[in-house]
């Protein structure tokens, strides 16, 4: 049985990559910071013997760990990166006002907490037949893309994030492993808001598309939802 893991699964399109996976009959590891509070995910759980509910702050050093004990000697098909925040989108983040603590905090999710956990599962991928990591970015990690100012936060953790998937393209192909980087489009979720044109069922089954077709030279490639390529 394929087998795919996801970050942030409690909500918006970690959810529905949860859900799309499963209706598939996909082994589904669904990760969350808080599973005793994820009520939708506990009802997918209900509705398929094979999709558990495991404990993933991507900031925690601890959680990491416990993963990597759980998931010992387990093949993981895909590993979706998606966890993100975007702290800036309910402030004020221009000169005079921004808040360097929040700033630090969205690169220990947006940033290190994708790479934390693709290290993490890294033997795992290795062992597995699609040896897959989804990673999803935005363009607003588009240095290309910043026409205005405002979201230094944000738009800087994805533009490094942009940049150590780079990276991480060159040590993963050591094991066969690719790297799929993403941008889902502006999708009605917690973070995108209700006026955003695409749904999560929608964005997510165009990456998932891409995730079916995906072969070693798209490696790295900065595509968005729809297969078209962004600019760095
Ligand atoms: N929506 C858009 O228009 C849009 C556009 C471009 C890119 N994206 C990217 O798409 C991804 C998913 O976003 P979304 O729109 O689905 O956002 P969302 O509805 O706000 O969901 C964010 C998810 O990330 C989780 N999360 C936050 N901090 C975490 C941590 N430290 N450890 C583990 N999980 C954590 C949240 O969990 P809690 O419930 O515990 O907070 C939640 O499950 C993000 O990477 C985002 O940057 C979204």
């Amino acid at each position: 049985m394929s087998s795919i893991l996801i970050t942030g699964s409690n909500r918006g399109m970690g959810l529905e990559w949860a859900r799309q996976y499963a209706a598939r009959g996909w082994r589904v590891y669904a990760t969350c910071r808080q599973p005793e509070e994820a009520d939708d995910l506990r009802g997918l759980q209900r509705q398929h013997d094979h999709v558990s509910v495991h404990q993933l702050d991507v900031t925690s050093v601890d959680h990491i760990k416990k993963i990597i004990r759980e998931f010992k000697a387990t093949p993981l098909d895909i590993l979706v990166n998606n966890a993100g925040v975007y702290y800036e989108r309910w402030g004020k983040d221009k000169l005079g006002g921004i808040d360097y603590g929040a700033w630090q905090a969205t690169f220990d999710v947006n940033t290190l907490g994708a790479v934390r956990v693709t290290e993490a599962l890294r033997a795992n991928l290795a062992q597995s037949e699609k040896r897959l990591v989804v990673v999803i970015t935005s363009h607003m990690g588009s240095i290309a893309d910043i026409k205005q100012a405002n979201d230094y936060a944000y738009r800087s953790s994805k533009a490094a994030l942009n940049a150590a998937v780079q990276g991480l393209v060159h040590e993963l192909a050591d094991d066969g492993i690719g790297v799929l980087l993403v941008h889902p489009g502006w999708v009605r979720t917690r973070m995108g808001g209700s006026e955003a044109p695409l749904s999560a069922a929608e964005s997510v089954t165009h990456m998932r598309a891409l995730a079916e077709r995906f072969r070693p030279k798209d490696s790295g490639r900065f595509y968005r939802y729809d297969g078209s390529i962004l600019p760095w």
